[in-house]
């Protein structure tokens, strides 16, 4: 007990002292710095005056359809391994993408639906901890969420399974393949393979993935998985949507989305979009393909460009954090991620939420506690997502010394509760 008191006094005073520093810093969304954007400045002037076409097309005039530049096609497509044929380039956002595929899902089924899903109550497995825009988004259009755990290898696919296998309003699993927001875990191939081909209760079972991070490895890349492909070889072809978006690659919700499917599936989804849209922005899409093309190393050379600037403020929070917490796991563990966004802190007692507000109070906003689970409650209360890539790594620094100092202080207040 008193040994309690001594941790919490010393906790506190550690604590105070970053107060009375008066900092405002934020490590609350996944943004790119300055410094990435301005690696991307040259997208600005990447068309002249004079081009004004592209792929015969008059890049000014709406002639040229739903699916998107040819070249733009092309492009993504190699990003995301598929032929253009299969892609889809919309506009500014995936997450517009992600809505537009499943509220038409929603109003007239997939291929193989019986109909709309809105008649049958639908429900979607996403993992967790996971990226609190797919809970919003998926809870705003009337899906019944179904958590199941984010592992080292990708989403639990024995749970998957067994979900699937069992229930028919289970139209599907949205989650991020690569670098997944926010522990940075990427899907094996096995897993992939487990899961393009696995036997469900719902004929149009659909596998939503986000592939925000595919490209942004911090150093050596992992292996990345073709859902589109894998689901044709075991059978379901048109099972998958894979998503990706230049917003952290070129400028943040100034960039591109778009969708890779099957032949039939991009037929379904350019029909509908047909009804609502003479088409994309072309202007948009030729300046990304002449600025991409032309860069050194293209997308790749962009990306390692990116790495150089990002991987040293992950290196500051796992240097920072081990220093002050240990690495024996007594106040937190943390994810140490090869690529994405984020980084994924769990405390060991149930105190996430007392951190961040402790945090708040000594002025380092943190992500929410509880945003990386549906309707923005962890039921563990251990969960923090650290998002350092916007500020330069001296504040990084600082910010996790204070996030240390706040979990210190946090299980001091709780061991001291309970003891
Ligand atoms: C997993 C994931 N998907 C999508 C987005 C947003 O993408 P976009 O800007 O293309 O809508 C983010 C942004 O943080 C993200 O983390």
């Amino acid at each position: 007990m008193a040994g309690a008191t001594t941790d919490l006094a010393a906790a506190r005073a550690a604590y105070d002292a970053f107060v009375a520093r008066g900092l405002t810093l934020d490590l609350q969304r996944g943004q790119p710095s300055d410094a990435d954007f301005d690696l991307s400045n040259g997208l600005l002037a990447a068309l002249g005056p004079s081009d004004v076409t592209m792929d015969g097309l008059d890049l000014r005039n709406y002639p040229g359809g739903v699916a998107g530049l040819p070249s733009a096609r092309a492009l993504f497509g190699r990003y995301l391994g598929v032929d253009a044929a299969n892609v889809v380039v919309w506009n500014n956002s995936s997450l517009e993408l992600q809505g537009l595929v499943l509220t038409f899902a929603l109003l007239h089924g997939v291929r193989g639906s019986q109909g709309g899903w809105v008649h049958e109550r639908p429900k979607m497995i996403v993992t967790v901890p996971g990226y609190d825009r797919h809970f919003g988004m998926l809870t705003a259009l009337g899906f019944e969420l179904v958590v199941v755990d984010m592992r080292p290898d990708g989403p639990d696919v024995d749970a998957i399974t067994a979900l699937a296998a069992s229930d028919p309003a289970i139209k599907g699993v949205l989650f991020v393949p690569t670098y997944s927001n926010p522990g940075g875990e990427t899907i094996s191939a096995d897993a992939a393979r487990r899961l393009a081909g696995m036997p469900t209760a719902a004929p149009d079972f659909t596998i939503f993935a986000d592939d925000a991070y595919r490209a942004h490895a911090l150093g050596e890349p992992d292996a990345t998985v073709e859902f589109v492909g894998l689901c044709a070889e075991a059978g379901f072809p048109d099972r998958a949507f894979v998503f990706g978006s230049t917003s952290k690659v070129t400028f943040a919700g100034a960039g591109l989305g778009f969708v890779a499917s099957s032949v039939a599936n991009v037929a379904w989804l350019t029909g509908w979009l047909a009804a609502q849209s003479i088409g994309p922005n072309k202007v948009e899409q030729a300046r990304h393909v002449r600025f991409l093309e032309a860069y050194p190393g293209g997308i790749d050379g962009l990306m390692r460009a990116h790495a150089t600037l990002i991987a040293p403020k992950f290196a500051a929070v796992d240097e920072v954090l081990s220093a002050e917490l240990g690495t024996d796991g007594a106040y937190a563990t943390w994810t140490t991620p090869r690529g994405g966004y984020f980084s994924s802190l769990f405390t060991t007692a149930p105190v996430a939420a007392r951190v961040v507000e402790l945090a708040k109070a000594a002025g380092v906003v943190l992500t929410p506690a509880g945003a990386t689970y549906p309707g923005g409650a962890d039921p563990a209360n251990r969960n923090i997502r650290i998002a350092p890539t916007r500020p330069p790594v001296a504040e990084v620094r600082t910010a996790m010394q204070v996030a240390a100092a706040c979990i210190r202080l946090a299980t001091a207040e709780y061991r001291t509760a309970q003891a």
